[in-house]
């Protein structure tokens, strides 16, 4: 088998982005015997690595000042916290949350409010807007004071709970609805390809299952429908379409597609509290968000090709990877299996491309092309 579903990884802080492919320090490494010839893919793997936060880029000044004693955080309530700070709703507005900063300048919180503001204006429906920054009085307990920013609610849960939660209503409950969130993902990707009005593109980069929140809307034929909201702008960048970030920030986006295919469609292997996502991948696929000369031999990119990738992945995948309830839920199992061999073959090797850096025919349409033929045959 080349794939089993046991899982280990990398660690590192929460705020990780796999912006620059970590650096081997070997551990663990196993080679298993292939079923493909000569194309032995490691099948385990414990590197450690470290990724690195993008460097800060420009703010706006079209940022508007808001009032602390206008939007105070319900403290008793928190909803959530991070690298950076605590997320509280506002007392009294149950559709805004306040973000409290416990560290980082001003010009993060600037920055984390204009992506809001532009991304609002830009694709309204998957980005939460900014009402304002603001600075924090001193309180007993902490003389230091704190920046905050007020945002828009989103609603649900987050990505990172949701595909815990087959059995519950908000969850992830079927193949179906993973299918419609890695589909969301793509066009919001696209999105992000797309200049803005200024011929902007702006680019979140902090794609983790944590930053991305999903809800479920009641379609007209009465099935559930998640929708997707990003949030947590603290990883960002805004730039010019010819830009060379443009391009790095693209390759990004595609890596982080592919470990949220990975989350959705394997999540029943995650574990929700554990340590950092990251270090629950699922066993061979870490190598490929590693840069090609610290992968085991054969995962280096010139070893590598799609169809490789289909033929040592596509059973693995589909028996091993793809969660035990999500396996039945297919009208024609084979080719299901076939299709998805084929997108994993194909995104996984852009995976390893855009982890080198380099330069690759980012196909996010035909991927986008894919996951509908397999919505058709999901029957959940
Ligand atoms: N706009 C929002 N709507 C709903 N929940 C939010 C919002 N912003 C943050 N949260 C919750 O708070 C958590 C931490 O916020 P986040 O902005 O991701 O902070 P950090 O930068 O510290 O990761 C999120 O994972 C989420 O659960
Ligand atoms: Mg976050």
């Amino acid at each position: 088998m080349a794939m089993r579903s046991a899982v280990l990884g990398l660690a590192g802080a929460a705020r990780e982005v796999p912006s620059v492919p970590a650096s081997p320090q070997s551990e663990n490494q196993r080679i298993m015997p292939s079923e493909h010839g000569n194309a032995a893919l490691p099948t385990l793997l414990g590197n450690r690595g470290q990724f690195q936060k993008k460097a800060g880029v420009k703010t706006d000044s079209s940022v508007q000042s808001v009032s602390w004693t206008d939007f105070r955080p319900d403290l008793d309530h928190k909803l959530g916290s991070g690298a950076y700070g605590f997320v509280y709703p506002v007392e009294g507005s149950p559709d805004k949350v306040v973000k409290v900063f416990s560290r980082g300048d001003w010009s993060e919180v600037v920055k984390e409010s204009s992506f809001a503001r532009d991304m609002k204006d830009h694709d309204p429906e998957h980005f939460v807007d900014c009402l304002g920054i603001g600075v924090a009085p001193e309180t007993p307990s902490s003389k230091q004071q704190k920046h905050f920013a007020v945002f828009e609610k989103a609603d649900g849960i987050s990505l990172g709970s949701a595909a815990h939660r087959f059995h519950s209503p908000d969850g992830i409950d079927s193949v179906g609805q993973a299918l419609n969130v890695l589909e969301q993902l793509i066009d919001i990707m696209t999105g992000m390809m797309t200049p803005d009005v200024n011929g902007k593109l702006h680019f979140h980069l902090d794609l983790k299952a944590d930053n991305i929140m999903m809800s479920k809307t009641k379609e007209t034929d009465g099935k559930a429908a998640p929708k997707i909201t990003l949030i947590d702008y603290g990883v960002v960048t805004t730039c010019s379409e010819g830009d060379p970030s443009a391009q790095s920030s693209v390759l990004q986006m595609f890596r982080w597609l592919g470990w949220e295919m990975l989350w959705t469609l394997s999540s029943e292997h995650f574990r929700l509290n554990a340590e950092n996502p990251w270090d629950q991948l699922p066993e061979g696929f870490f190598p490929f968000f590693q840069r090609s000369e610290f992968r085991p031999p054969a995962y280096q990119t010139q070893q590598l090709s799609p169809d490789l990738l289909k033929a040592n992945l596509e059973k693995g995948f589909f028996d091993a990877v793809l969660s035990p309830a999500f396996r039945g839920q297919w009208s024609n199992a084979a080719k299901a299996q076939n299709i998805m061999g084929k997108l994993i073959g194909d995104l996984f090797y852009g995976v390893a491309l855009a982890s080198d850096c380099k330069p690759v025919d980012l196909d996010f349409k035909m991927i986008k092309a894919s996951l509908q033929e397999l919505q058709k045959l999901a029957i959940a």
